[in-house]
């Protein structure tokens, strides 16, 4: 296969990157590792019908009065707002909780991220937990529509985040060099990610969402949210709802 036909890629931080990989018609993957995107596979594996992403707390609040049925969780500073049913740890969203159940969400940074993204065609959300199923989920969809995959890294508070890099990485490890073109930025990413992969945990617990997260009693999240390939679940953005790409 020529170069010209395999799938570029690349890696954003900002509103404004979003804005361009939505503009060039790439395939999206919103990354955020702490918590967000492992919040959402973990829910969806667990069986909840879908996950609507909000950006504001007074949104989710808004759709919430309307659908009293939905399960109302995330946070603000990491802590779950007054009201909510839960919060954005992972562990929160049982089988027991969610199944057959529809959420909504709203975090700091990551259901922002999603919604910005909303444009695009094709928006799925990845993580440790789920990264080589994204990487062949996502491959796959851009050889057929002949675009590129973008990796917007959500970071924390508008700050990069260390975590999100090194799991774009972890994605890009799966996508072979015979059918993938990566950028610079891609490739350090992969590089971040071969130097950290053996001793995963220890190395995303020292970065700054992760030392904050402990701080506020969530070092299991961090635990949990560092496994790596553990879920075959493919969350994917359809309209306005998070639902398993499978069932898309
Ligand atoms: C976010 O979207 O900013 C994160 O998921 C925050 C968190 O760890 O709860």
């Amino acid at each position: 296969m020529g170069d010209s036909l395999k799938v570029p890629t690349n890696l954003g931080f900002t509103a404004k990157d979003i804005r361009v990989a939505v503009q060039r018609r790439d395939v999206i993957i919103v990354i955020d590792v702490l918590r967000c995107c492992s919040t959402i596979v973990t829910a969806l594996a667990n069986a909840a019908e879908e996950i609507i992403p909000t950006r504001t707390v007074r949104e989710a609040r808004m759709l919430h009065k309307k659908h009293p049925e939905l399960i109302l969780a995330g946070e603000r500073g990491g802590i779950k707002p007054h009201g909510f049913d839960c919060g954005n740890s992972p562990l929160e969203f049982t089988y027991q909780k969610v199944k057959g159940n529809r959420v909504v969400l709203t975090t700091t940074s990551g259901t922002k991220a999603i919604v910005l993204s909303k444009n695009a065609e094709y928006v799925f959300t990845g993580a440790f937990l789920n990264a080589e199923a994204i990487a062949k989920a996502t491959v796959t969809v851009a050889e057929r529509e002949e675009t590129g995959i973008s990796f917007i890294t959500a970071g924390s508070d508008r700050c990069f985040s260390l975590e999100d890099f090194i799991c774009a990485g972890a994605i890009a490890r799966c996508l072979p060099s015979e059918r993938a073109e990566h950028s610079d930025v891609v490739w350090a990413a992969l590089l971040a990610f071969q130097q950290a992969h053996k001793s995963l945990y220890e190395i995303i617990r020292s970065g700054r969402h992760a030392r904050r997260l402990k701080s506020l009693g969530f070092e299991e999240d961090v635990k949990f949210c560092c496994q790596l390939d553990v879920s075959q679940f493919v969350p994917f953005l359809k309209g306005d709802s998070i639902v398993l790409f499978a069932r898309a």
